[in-house]
């Protein structure tokens, strides 16, 4: 499973970038907000780091708006994927994307028909919020395990992109499911690695290391 980081913030893309675990990011127009700058800048500064795929999100609610868009945001890097939202014209202006080959990746999704329904128009990625289902009480790895049993019923080459997240767990669940994305905040990617017990063991080893005879 590929790790994507949902954020807008440089930093901590470098971060992870630099440990060597991370596969991609995904932005949308709140995270842009909250980091304070330019969305190119912070879209292009991503790219050039080297990050293969840098979702960037349209913000127009026409069809033809959201092309002309996509079609920019498309010409900016070669990296960057565009993320068009879950609605009859995001699937319209989806479905010109891909017949033109940007990679879209559909957003704001909650439902398995809608996941249905971005794959029909060729989306790239489908981006299933399971995080936010969990705040409203229904389980968002149910979401998942039903999208996962579409696109194997019918081979469909999109991508399930399991967003949302909110903790580790959730990561491992959409591993367990077989998802191939999982993109999550740098909160919790930066718990996977760790486990109090590796602290312990390696505090041990080198503690026992310093009774080892040297020279
Ligand atoms: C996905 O691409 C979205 O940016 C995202 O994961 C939103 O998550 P949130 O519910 O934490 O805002």
């Amino acid at each position: 499973m590929k790790l994507f980081l949902d954020t807008a913030e440089f930093e901590e893309i470098r971060k992870m970038w630099a440990m060597g675990i991370l596969d991609g990011v995904t932005t949308n127009p709140s995270l842009v907000a909250k980091s304070g700058r330019k969305f190119e800048d912070v879209i292009l500064e991503i790219c050039k780091l080297g990050v293969p795929s840098v979702s960037a999100e349209v913000v127009s609610t026409t069809a033809e708006g959201m092309v002309s868009e996509g079609r920019h945001l498309r010409g900016l890097h070669p990296s960057i994927y565009v993320k068009c939202p879950m609605t009859p014209e995001g699937l319209k202006a989806t479905k010109t994307l891909a017949g033109e080959g940007t990679r879209v990746n559909v957003t704001l999704v909650f439902s398995a028909n809608q996941a249905l329904l971005a794959a029909k128009v060729g989306a790239a990625y489908v981006s299933p919020f399971i995080g936010r289902l969990d705040d409203q009480g229904q389980d968002g790895m149910e979401l998942i395990e039903d999208i996962v049993t579409i696109y194997r019923n019918y081979h469909f080459p999109t991508q399930i992109l399991v967003a949302s997240v909110r903790h580790p767990i959730h990561v491992l669940d959409a591993a367990r499911l077989g998802a191939d994305i999982c993109t999550m905040p740098f909160a919790v990617m930066e718990k996977l690695p760790q486990h109090p017990l590796t602290d312990i063991g390696l505090a041990r080893f080198l503690k026992d290391w310093e009774k080892v005879p040297k020279g």
